[in-house]
């Protein structure tokens, strides 16, 4: 038989072939016969070279040809094929179309840095500059320089996380460690003023450690947010003032603080100072447990004592300090009955949260 009736009847055989394939595979598995590295048209060009070089031009161009149709033919026949198998997708009900899509989760700033940085904010816009410490400190800076001697309550086991000894591997406690992690932010006050003379504005934000175990009120690490001013004449006035001011600040010109005296080792005299209850309005409801006001921080007067370790002279300088807890004040703010929600991470709880008033 000459060789172009062999192509022709090739052609002819190949494209009925492929008008019949009923699926993307059998079209795959076709392609790969007719114009793989085995296949039939594949080798018929390879064998142009032992052809006639008169031959050889006629019949080259008659398979380049060839090649280009069954190209074209296979391209059609998967389209039609793919749609085809999409419709009897969808007919059969494996890919609904009509679900709405995967909304993208969009982040957005935590309530606990949220709060951080108002505060923040609040006081660099009265003065303050921002001071930070470490979380791993010196139970001399974390207690004894804050006037808190060997025997206080806090240093004990339950209370301090004591860091291991690192020249050896065992577990180190309480007297025989100095190192802690810091159980709050108030250390910072005694290295500020260590490192800067009067006076003195400063507010320092971080994350402190107990040994707690978790439960709605309470968590092993939560964040602080400290205070300190040591200037000529600050008296306690200046810091009810101060105080009345972020809580006006932070929750609304309506609200009102009062002071309540407590013992802080490093403050003489000291207060724990409550704001009124945001949703009862002093009036008592269940959120501030009928007492009409919500406590939000600790704060006082520098002990001389405290001062006598950085070596100021008390006679010529007074001033005043405050901390408080981050989470309790997010708990406030968003009416959150448990802590350790905003440490969970679960996003749904995260994007429900109010903001600040
Ligand atoms: N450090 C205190 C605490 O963790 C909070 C505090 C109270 C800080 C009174 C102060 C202060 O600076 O004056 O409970």
């Amino acid at each position: 038989m000459d060789i172009l009736e062999t192509i022709e009847e090739l052609r002819q055989t190949i494209l009925s072939q492929i008008g019949s394939a009923t699926s993307s595979i059998e079209l795959e598995q076709l392609r790969v016969a007719v114009l793989g590295k085995r296949g039939s048209l594949t080798e018929m060009l390879r064998s142009l070279g032992s052809m006639l070089a008169e031959q050889r031009a006629e019949i080259g161009m008659t398979l380049n040809s060839l090649r280009d149709e069954f190209e074209s033919a296979l391209t059609s026949r998967k389209v039609m094929l793919a749609n085809a198998e999409l419709d009897a997708r969808i007919e059969a009900g494996v890919l609904d179309i009509s679900l709405p899509g995967r909304q993208p989760v969009i982040g957005s700033q935590h309530l606990i840095s949220k709060i951080n940085e108002e505060v923040c904010d609040i006081f660099r816009g009265i003065g303050y500059a921002i001071a930070s410490g470490t979380e791993v400190e010196t139970d001399y800076y974390n207690f004894t320089a804050l006037n808190t001697p060997p025997d206080h309550p806090s240093r004990g086991l339950q209370d301090t996380f004591y860091v291991r000894d690192r020249s050896g591997d065992r577990a180190v406690i309480e007297g025989e460690s100095d190192v802690v992690l810091r159980t709050q932010t108030s250390g910072v006050q005694v290295h500020t003023m260590e490192q800067q003379r009067p006076p003195i504005y400063i507010l320092a934000p971080g994350r402190v450690y107990r040994r707690d175990e978790p439960d709605p009120t309470h968590l092993p690490q939560f964040s602080q947010i400290e205070g300190l001013v040591v200037d000529k004449n600050i008296t306690f006035a200046d810091l009810k003032g101060t105080m009345d001011y972020l809580c006006k600040q932070l929750f609304g010109s309506d609200r009102k603080t009062r002071f309540r005296t407590h013992f802080f080792p490093f403050t003489e005299p000291s207060a724990e100072v409550d704001v009124s209850c945001g949703i009862c309005h002093g009036e008592g409801c269940r959120f501030c447990k009928g007492t009409g006001w919500l406590e939000i921080l600790g704060c006082g007067m520098v002990d001389p004592a405290v001062f006598g370790f950085v070596d100021i002279d008390p006679e010529e300088y007074t001033g005043f300090a405050f901390g408080m807890g981050i989470e309790r004040i997010a708990m406030m703010v968003s009416q959150t009955p448990d802590l350790r929600l905003f440490f969970e991470n679960d996003q749904r709880f995260l994007a429900s949260l109010g903001g600040l008033g």
